[in-house]
């Protein structure tokens, strides 16, 4: 048996740990999750029903989940032929790496950040190139340093990931900053902006992905709906691209990636009876996103302006709260020797990592 070296070198996926295991382990019977960047709702009214009307499961659905693109292209205003869907955008970053990169090809990326970008490439044996996010002391705030991402595009580079809003800073990208980008890079650099927390962004001066495609033919923007819709156990996310750079995505991904089942949920998600209602949880976290910004900023922590539905609070002590918390019932993703990512969750969620996060970092 002969396994790549490449493939041999990858990290394994770290989801990190659940309720289940942590109770399991001999911790808290019952803890929070806010380290996955979840919605706290379930799925929206009227994708339960979707799913229990979806019973031809005996059946392979469409190769790219035809109705969904039609769905999706009549909302966003484009040809069903400028998208490619799969089963979760994690997915769409593989796709667009293995479209474009041979071995040796160069892929930037911000680090950290969504640890697919990085896998993508070494899956497919292109060069790795990270670039460090600006502090939280850097007069922008923490976030994308995009003239440093510029710098480093080379000949060799095929791609470069933005995340707007970043995870795991939780800032929003200027629409100047990715023009200024999308400028200084060749027609042959795809650019791809994964728009994962889009919706939770209420700032007018941020990128929207949505607009850019027409002009720039060589921007990939991703779309999920895993975050804002509630879906992530479902699996289903979306690029949309200039044609010929979809039907190249679509063609890379696996047919079927789509699921019956996950097309029906992201479909019901779609209707235009539960928008109001997709719009009230969208406030709903905002608000929550707000209080708890504020009050940790009471408390003296260094919260950056959050666009999305997580907290970034920039922190060498990460790793000591994240343990601490976890005793505590209350689950978060450190990142080593920076910060502290903290999903925001419904209030009661929220309000147990404030009480916990009050024992365990002062103030
Ligand atoms: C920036 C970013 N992009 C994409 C994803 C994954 O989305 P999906 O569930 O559609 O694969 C995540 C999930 O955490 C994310 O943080």
């Amino acid at each position: 048996m002969r396994i790549r070296a490449a493939v041999e070198a990858l990290p394994d996926y770290s989801a990190g740990r659940t309720p289940a295991l942590i109770a399991a382990q001999g911790g808290p019977a019952h803890s929070v999750k806010l380290s996955g960047n979840e919605s706290p709702y379930p799925p929206l009214p009227g994708v339960i029903e979707a799913l229990t009307r979806e019973t031809e499961l005996n059946r392979y659905p469409t190769p790219y989940a035809d109705d969904l693109r039609a769905a999706l292209g009549e909302r966003l205003g484009v040809d069903p032929g400028a998208i490619a869907p799969a089963g979760g955008s994690l997915q769409l970053c593989r796709s667009v790496v293995e479209a474009t990169c041979d071995p040796g090809d160069e892929v930037i990326a911000p680090v950290p950040a969504f640890s697919a970008y990085r896998m993508a490439a070494e899956i497919a044996g292109a060069r790795f190139i990270g670039v460090p996010v600006l502090g939280q002391s850097s007069p922008a705030g923490p976030g994308l340093d995009v003239d440093a991402m510029t710098a480093a595009v080379g000949p060799r580079t095929r791609v470069v990931f933005l995340c707007s809003p970043h995870n795991p800073t939780s800032t929003a990208l200027a629409a100047d900053d990715v023009a200024r980008l999308m400028s200084a890079v060749s027609g042959e650099t795809l650019v791809v902006l994964d728009e994962a927390y889009a919706e939770f962004d209420t700032n007018p001066d941020t990128v929207r992905g949505m607009d850019l495609v027409d002009s720039h033919p060589n921007l990939v923007v991703l779309r999920t709906f895993s975050k804002a819709y509630g879906l992530a156990g479902a699996r289903i996310g979306y690029a949309v691209a200039d044609p010929d750079i979809g039907a190249a995505l679509r063609r890379v991904t696996s047919p079927f990636s789509v699921s019956r089942s996950a097309e029906a949920a992201a479909l019901a998600s779609l209707h235009p009876r539960v928008q109001p209602e997709f719009r009230r949880r969208l406030t709903e976290v905002v608000d929550e996103r707000t209080r708890l910004t504020e009050e940790l900023r009471r408390r003296g922590f260094d919260v950056a302006d959050s666009a999305a539905n997580f907290l970034w609070i920039a922190s060498d002590r990460a790793v000591q709260w994240a343990h601490g918390l976890e005793r505590r019932g209350v689950i978060t993703r450190p990142y080593p020797g920076l910060g502290l990512r903290v999903t925001v969750g419904c209030e009661s969620d929220n309000d147990a990592f404030l009480r916990a996060f009050a024992d365990v970092a002062g103030n």
